[in-house]
């Protein structure tokens, strides 16, 4: 049998595999299989739990407390060195192999046994479950300071009574509160950090002491292991264990949709700040010039919040296809998680806080809100005033289509047209119809649970802020 050798590898690499080959891996194996470039942040996630898995080798006999406590002091020893700024070797393969390089230098051979009844399968899957749990409180706190922005502004609005059109199709619906179209982006919001909390919870299962898929030969107690690394529960089965991306997926999938949310806010912030809308003026520090027009301030920070939307999904699909293909068991295409999980993660940490100031440093024009208020956004109101007067609501509905019709026709809006308009389009209309055209008094009828009236605004506010403390 021959075969074609192409170049081989670095022949010094510190590997935790290779006594049944007689060969060193190819160059480019080596360069397609590194993660070290990406997975190197988990090196605290992996330390802690390899000086958790020292004391589980000790109390289950397999080292003596001596070795336990010097394979304890080592790893202090290699976080020490992660702390100085180490940096990996061209021959580390991933994070795993690099601290046990590290560790090898630091306590010489004893080093090689923390890795006794372990794979790097259930380590990279425990310490990618404590990178999870760190991401979702420290994502939780970032979505909290932008929540926190948008209270102050539905405060600051409510307190001045700021009126605004809300928009169907795009089309002027009705009147509503300007703090509760601020408050419509507030409560999806809070549901990404209940879905934040939940992902931390079912990420808190352990999967160490499954091994490479069934499990560790020698007595180690798991409990003990849960205890001291802060997990709810232990993984039930070895197999299911060292492959379950679940909890990546269940991430990947709450900061797809918070990225949904943020880019609508986004969006509609840069459409009501638009010359044609001028609801919303951006401040300096979130916008940038153009270098060819002087009038121009561009909402950067609001775009690029939507844009890299996009990205956050694709982390997602990219993570669920990869896992679609799998068979049972840990397979290499598992490695690329991680890619995915810090892109998403990453890239949603650095547009929550330009959301947050580019949102925070935004004036509101109440007076161009009040302005685009035209009376025909009424027409629901009309409608109702005739039915509390009578009417059936598809015969006022069809009245008050009457009027529609005509102000569009004559130019005349709704409210300035001549009384006998009204009357000939029903004879239940009275002269307090022009009350009824008020965009106030509108939106003061609309005072239940929910809805846009100054009371169930109050209600939500004092909502919005117990949600927050
Ligand atoms: N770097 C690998 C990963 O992230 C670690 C697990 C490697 N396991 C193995 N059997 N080669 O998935």
């Amino acid at each position: 049998m021959t075969s074609l050798k192409l170049v081989g590898a670095d022949a010094t690499a510190h590997k935790l595999w290779g006594g049944r080959f007689s060969g060193d891996s190819a160059a480019a194996l080596d360069a397609l299989n590194r993660s070290i470039g990406v997975d190197f942040r988990l090196w605290p996630f992996d330390i802690r739990l390899s000086k958790a898995w020292a004391v589980a080798l000790w109390s289950a006999g397999v080292l003596t407390v001596d070795e336990s406590q010097r394979l304890e002091r080592g790893l202090d020893g290699v976080a020490a060195r992660f702390r100085a700024g180490t940096t990996p070797l061209p021959s580390d393969e991933d994070v795993h192999t690099m601290i046990d390089r590290l560790l090898h230098d630091e306590i010489g051979d004893l080093a090689s046994k923390l890795h006794t009844g372990r794979s790097r399968n259930d380590q990279v899957a425990t310490a990618t479950r404590l990178w999870t749990m760190d991401a979702c409180a420290a994502l939780d706190a970032s979505v909290r300071q932008l929540q926190r922005v948008l209270l102050d502004h539905a405060i600051a609005l409510e307190a001045e009574g700021a009126l605004m059109p809300a928009y169907t199709h795009m089309q002027r619906a009705q009147p509503v509160a300007a703090a509760h179209w601020m408050l419509a982006h507030f409560w999806p919001l809070e549901r990404d950090r209940l879905r934040l909390s939940h992902t931390a919870r079912s990420t808190a299962t352990l999967p160490l002491g499954s091994g490479a898929i069934a499990g560790c030969a020698y007595p180690i107690s798991r409990v003990l292991l849960q205890g001291s690394l802060g997990f709810s529960r232990l993984s039930p089965n070895s197999i299911d264990a060292v492959s379950d991306r679940d909890f990546v997926a269940e991430l990947l999938f709450t900061v797809a949709m918070m990225a949904g949310h943020l880019s609508r806010l986004a969006e509609d912030l840069i459409l009501y700040g638009t010359t044609e809308f001028g609801f919303v003026q951006f401040g300096d520090a979130y916008t940038t010039g153009s270098s060819m027009m002087p009038q121009k301030r561009n909402p950067d920070a609001l775009e690029l919040a939507r844009g890299s939307g996009a990205r956050m999904l694709g982390d997602l699909t990219a993570l669920l296809a990869t896992l679609k293909g799998l068979p049972s068991g840990y397979n290499k295409d598992l490695q690329d998680d991680k890619r995915a999980l810090f892109d998403a993660v990453d890239t949603a940490q650095l547009v929550l806080p330009a959301v947050a100031g580019a949102l925070a440093e935004c004036t509101f024009r109440t007076d161009r809100m009040r302005d685009a208020l035209s009376s025909s956004m009424m027409a629901t109101d009309l409608a109702d005033y005739l039915v509390l007067r009578g009417a059936t609501f598809r015969e006022a509905h069809a009245s008050v289509g009457q009027l529609i019709r005509e102000s569009e026709e004559s130019g005349i809006s709704l409210h300035a047209l001549p009384f006998k308009s009204f009357t000939a389009a029903h004879t239940r209309f009275g002269p307090d119809v022009f009350e009824a055209l008020s965009p106030a008094a509108s939106v003061e009828r609309r005072d239940i649970h929910g809805a846009t009236g100054p009371t169930a605004v109050k209600e939500q506010i004092a909502a919005a802020r117990s949600a927050l403390s």
